[in-house]
């Protein structure tokens, strides 16, 4: 048996991801920060599929929130094998329509939180030479989209150069890709998502067993639908300035309202 800690749990990609690691028998400790979606979440698991599944509240944006994780990683008495950082958000608006206030906590979650929930895991993964870290981020890694895509950026950098680190220590580390993923992050943000074609809309159990598949095969890093693998090999070859064009006008067309 072992456990899997799932941050942004209640919903979209963090919520299939504790559905499937439930489904193959880990326990799961889901981590959010609302109370009551958590517990019904943690029981529906538990009584489908057996295992044991905790429910830790915390606010990633907030010091005690991530602080509360890091010590519940950091427990060697209830050692956690598998570390999903998901939580995230994305923000209505472009650059100095978005109050700073609101990109300064959106670094807290995908940068700070990331940072120090996976240096809370890793030692002692790897003080018993197994072990796992997830990082979700996002195609808009690899576009230039403001402090969105630049903190997905930084968890791409960041989780493939621990992840050579940590080569020969038991410890694996993947960050995961997708595109367009239908969960509630768009209409959280106030997105509208009218103009996004069909085909590029992701389904978030099959973005996860993709991924799942990925880590067990080794990679660093995962796109998690042909569509897009194809998508951003293109993306490779096109000029930077022309990108970050083309990359503006999407924003505005499937972007916010
Ligand atoms: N959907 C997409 O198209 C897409 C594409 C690429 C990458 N992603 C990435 O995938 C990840 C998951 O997004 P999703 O699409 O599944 O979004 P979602 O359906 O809106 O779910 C977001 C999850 O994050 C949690 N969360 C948000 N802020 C938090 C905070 N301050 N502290 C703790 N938990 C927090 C939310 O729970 P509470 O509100 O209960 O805290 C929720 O469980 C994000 O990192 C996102 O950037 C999404």
């Amino acid at each position: 048996m072992t456990t899997a800690l799932i941050t942004g749990a209640t919903a979209g990609i963090g919520a299939a991801f504790a559905r499937r690691l439930a489904h193959d028998g880990h326990d799961v400790v889901l981590v959010a920060r609302s109370a009551e979606r958590l517990r019904e979440h943690a029981t529906e698991l538990h009584d489908r599929h057996g295992v044991e599944a905790s429910v830790l509240t915390a606010d990633l944006s907030r010091e005690e929130g991530i602080a509360a994780v890091e010590e519940r990683l950091g427990d060697r008495a209830r050692p956690v094998d598998l570390l999903v950082n998901n939580a995230g958000f994305g923000l209505q608006g472009r650059y100095l329509e978005v109050p700073l206030a609101d990109e300064l906590t959106m670094l807290r979650v995908h940068c700070e939180a990331v940072l120090r929930l996976t240096t809370a895991a890793v030692p002692v993964m790897r003080e018993r030479r197994r072990g796992g870290v997830v990082n979700v981020a996002s195609v808009a890694a690899f576009v230039p989209r403001g402090t969105y895509g630049a903190s997905k950026a930084w968890v791409v950098q960041f989780t493939q150069g621990v992840a050579r680190d940590m080569g020969g220590t038991g410890v694996r580390l993947m960050v995961l890709c997708p595109g367009f993923v239908r969960t509630e992050f768009h209409q959280r943000a106030g997105m509208d998502t009218g103009g996004v074609p069909g085909w590029m809309w992701l389904d978030a159990d099959r973005v996860v067993d993709a991924g799942l598949r990925d880590l067990a095969r080794g990679k660093s890093l995962s796109l998690p639908d042909p569509r897009y693998k194809a998508l951003m090999g293109a993306a490779k070859l096109v000029p930077r300035g022309m990108l970050s064009r083309v990359s503006s006008t999407t924003g505005r067309r499937f972007g916010p309202k």
